[in-house]
């Protein structure tokens, strides 16, 4: 079976990972500073803050913004639920946006009008790898003074015209093993705002600036130094990871252009594809059992939009987010990872191709 997600460990994060088992310090220590240096710089930020995971960057960059009760966030419905759930988490109400159906992200052009005297920030989600549309929601937010935390979990290294996802507010990352690069669990802060940066750092570690005194309520959301010797090794292996997705993405297109609604990637848009999703004609979830059956794993990111699932609708949530609900039923994700072999390029191609094309011709009948 070609997976849909495959981690690349070599020798570098093996040895990286033992030197720190000899060293003796296997918490937060010197690899996590040098891990966030390296990131931020990568970034073209400041400050990078390493955490225990995504949820918990998303948590502490919306903590830090002094975001609470009583605040909304807006935010996609198309998304990993944490982006939402970390806006719950901080006791404010997430808002849900619309999707723009060629990029699978929030429809900027929609914001507005969801926007009231509560409204504090905005969540844009580069969902897949793909950049949103910042300039139009960077002016958005600051037409209406609003703070912009972007969720880039999915997103390491992609960029618009040159700039960073991550840089443009403050950056909120995840290394979960599935993303472009991981230290097995693991996520990552980044801001130029040394204040955002300084909150961040202390409600990461029970809100202690000196030793066993506690300003405020924090947390244990740390990263080990084993997990940032991971991500050393990772981080410098990024570029090639994501010239190696976008190069597969591209020999995925040129060839199923014609069949698929195939990914598309904006003039200026680095897309790192994360995931490389289609929209299928016909019936999906048939064609990704039928990919299983010829050992191709298929996903689907996301079968139910956030708005709709079960804890969304127990808080109330009962809107209709037309595009978002509609996408959920189309949307299939085919292997894009850099250790597809060029025969497995080759295997899902076909494969894909005669699918489609039996499902077109079916539809015809
Ligand atoms: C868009 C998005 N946001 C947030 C997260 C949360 O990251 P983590 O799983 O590391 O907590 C993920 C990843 O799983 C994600 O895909």
């Amino acid at each position: 079976m070609i997976p849909i997600a495959q981690p690349l460990m070599g020798e570098e994060e093996k040895e990286a990972v033992i030197a720190v088992l000899e060293s003796g310090m296997l918490a937060q220590g010197p690899k996590v500073e040098e891990f966030e240096k390296a990131f931020a710089a990568m970034c073209g930020v400041r400050h990078a803050i390493a955490t225990s995971s995504g949820t918990t960057a998303l948590h502490l960059a919306l903590l830090a913004h002094g975001i609470g009760p009583g605040d909304e966030v807006i935010t996609s419905p198309f998304t990993f639920i944490s982006s939402a759930n970390s806006i719950l988490f901080v006791g404010a109400t997430p808002v849900f946006v619309d999707i723009d159906e060629s990029s699978f992200n929030m429809d900027p052009s929609l914001i507005e009008a969801r926007i009231t005297p509560r409204t504090k920030a905005l969540v844009p989600v580069h969902l897949f790898g793909n950049p949103c549309d910042m300039e139009a929601i960077m002016a958005i937010a600051a037409r209406h003074g609003l703070m912009v935390i972007e969720d880039a979990a999915q997103a390491h290294g992609a960029s618009i015209n040159g700039k960073k996802v991550g840089s443009f507010g403050t950056g909120c990352f995840s290394f979960y093993p599935t993303k472009n690069m991981t230290t097995a669990e693991g996520g990552m802060v980044t801001s130029d705002d040394d204040q955002v940066a300084e909150k961040v750092r202390l409600l990461r570690s029970h809100g202690m600036k000196r030793r066993y005194y506690h300003d405020f309520l924090g947390y244990n959301f740390r990263m080990t130094d084993v997990q940032a010797a991971l991500g050393l090794a990772q981080l410098a292996k990024l570029e090639l990871f994501n010239e190696k997705r976008i190069a597969n993405a591209r020999y995925f297109t040129e060839r199923l252009g014609e069949v698929i609604i195939a990914p598309q990637v904006r003039d200026g848009y680095r897309h790192v594809f994360h995931q490389y999703t289609i929209r299928v004609k016909g019936d999906r979830d048939q064609m990704v059992e039928q990919l299983g059956e010829r050992g191709i794993g298929a996903g689907i990111y996301y079968p139910l939009p956030v708005h709709q699932q079960p804890v969304y609708r127990e808080l109330g949530y009962n809107e209709r987010l037309p595009v978002a609900e509609a996408m959920s039923q189309e949307v299939l994700s085919l292997p894009v990872h850099p250790a597809l072999s060029q025969a497995d390029l080759e295997r899902i191609v076909e494969a894909v191709s005669q699918l489609q094309m039996g499902i077109s011709a079916g539809m015809k009948d």
